[in-house]
């Protein structure tokens, strides 16, 4: 099957950047370092790997095989590799990332926020310096207006970006934006390990310590698992998205292979540009994660640095806005290719501009929910209020509870099972072998054994971990 007018990659490279920035987003720099730390150090890392190396890889070379194969959107391949089960597993990776959308473009628009706070700082306007970190980021959430402006300017840069297509908008952003990335990243470690007092961090983040191990070694594994999954934007149809736009030519494997290597590679990255500095300016009892961390720690960090403080700011709070947007972008274009695929299947030719626009707007809509709730600061009724569960505690919460929470895992287990037991390895290895690539041997033989049997076990482990979580009390 040819569809000349989908579009495809310009080159392998592009592909790479594209997935890579897809993968590399606000969770390698807000959650990974800290679950890093506080689940046993170095000895998590090598956890992760494993976790990642065996039910990562095996999702993700799936997910790339099957949107290869067929050429569509994510519930037109899941549809005609996988049949009926395949429509429900279909819709459930486009419900997650429109679900994940609304909260990913509240807190780009924050990183937006921050970037413009500091530049007013530098430039003498404003004075978010003399505000304690806690303090701005309180007048920023109870903002409203503010907030939908900001939220509204990050979605209309992804719908510039992606309106240009595949090539020529998400591989010509992602060719620039993502070695951006990584060379602000690198000039944010050299800062962050030469203050006084750095070494703290490092040896939090990177010191082997066993007891979380010996004792809660389930809750070290689960933590891991679900890190690595939503890390590796596993089960949201991106993979299957992206893959779907890639030449026969190139080798799933070694792709595959980079994606999670370098996702990994710049979640510990951030570790060492982010944990140094909260230790050793962040003050004490400064929160190591989350939201708390991107905007009143770092804000902290940055207000006692002195007069460079500002441009370290602008710095980092563009990278961070530069990770979540080629993640967002990536969201976004799994249902845009949904809806052009749509129209081809039934002999129309879909108008990008248009459909990209509609979906954005779409996205406000849902959005401005979680802008006006402002992480639970303006009293906004939220969904099982007053249960105290903390899926309850922010529509933010509330939103990723049913994609992070449900719809991914969920997915992700029953397509393990699918292609693991009912559709059979076998047809991964055909698309994997594709002019003349080689998938045997070994290596076929570890991919079969865990995608039956591996990865539906870590899947199910991951869900009732995430659930566990959100059916917890908030505290
Ligand atoms: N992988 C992204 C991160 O680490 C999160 C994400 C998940 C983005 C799913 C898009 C889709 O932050």
């Amino acid at each position: 099957m040819e569809h000349h007018h989908r579009g495809q990659w310009g080159s392998n490279l592009g592909f790479l950047l594209a997935t890579v920035g897809a993968a590399v987003g606000l969770g390698n720099i807000w959650a990974f370092p800290n679950k890093m730390g506080g689940n046993g150090g170095f000895a998590f890392l090598v956890i992760y790997l494993i976790l990642a190396a065996t039910i990562g890889f095996v999702i993700m070379l799936s997910e790339l095989a099957i949107g290869r194969r067929v050429g569509r959107s994510v519930l037109l391949s899941y549809q005609s590799v996988c049949g009926r089960w395949g429509t429900f597993i279909g819709w459930l990776a486009m419900l997650s990332p429109f679900l994940i959308l609304s909260f990913y473009t509240v807190l780009g628009g924050y990183c937006l926020q921050y970037m413009v706070l500091n530049f007013s700082e530098l430039i003498g306007v404003s004075r978010i310096s003399h505000l304690s970190g806690a303090q701005s980021f309180h007048d920023m959430l109870t903002n409203q207006p503010l907030s939908l402006l900001f939220t509204l300017l990050f979605i209309a840069a992804c719908y510039l970006i992606i309106r240009g297509g595949i090539k020529e908008g998400i591989e010509r952003f992602n060719k620039v934006g993502m070695p951006a990335l990584f060379l602000m990243l690198v000039v944010v470690i050299i800062r962050s390990v030469t203050l006084p007092g750095a070494g703290q961090g490092l040896r939090f983040m990177f010191t082997p310590n066993f007891t979380p191990l010996r004792e809660n070694f389930v809750g070290v594994l689960s933590a891991a698992g679900g890190q690595m999954f939503f890390s590796l934007s596993l089960a949201m149809g991106i993979t299957v998205t992206y893959g779907s736009y890639l030449s026969k030519k190139e080798s799933l494997v070694k792709n595959a292979v980079l994606v999670i290597v370098s996702d990994t590679l710049v979640a510990v990255m951030a570790g060492i540009a982010v944990l140094p500095a909260a230790f050793a300016l962040g003050g004490a009892g400064a929160e190591l994660s989350g939201p708390k961390l991107l905007f009143i720690t770092l804000q902290d960090v940055f207000n006692a640095m002195g007069s460079l403080g500002p441009l370290f700011g602008i710095l980092f709070y563009l990278l961070v806005s530069l990770a979540a947007i080629t993640s967002a972008i990536a969201l976004v274009e799994v249902l845009v290719t949904f809806f052009l695929d749509r129209a081809a299947v039934r002999g129309h030719y879909g108008n990008r501009g248009k459909i990209v626009g509609l979906v954005c707007l779409a996205v406000m809509v849902e959005s401005a929910l979680v802008a006006l709730d402002g992480l639970g600061s303006n009293g906004l009724w939220i969904p099982f209020q007053g249960t105290g569960l903390s899926l309850s505690a922010t529509w933010l919460d509330f939103m990723d509870f049913i994609s992070e929470g449900v719809a991914m895992p969920l997915g992700a287990l029953i397509m393990s099972i699918l292609v693991g037991w009912v559709i059979g390895p076998k047809l991964i290895q055909e698309e994997v072998c594709a002019q003349g690539h080689r998938f045997q041997g070994g290596l076929y033989a570890f991919f079969s054994f865990c995608i039956r049997f591996v990865a539906p076990a870590g899947m199910l482990m991951i869900l009732i971990g995430q659930l566990v979580t959100f059916f917890t009390p908030a505290g």
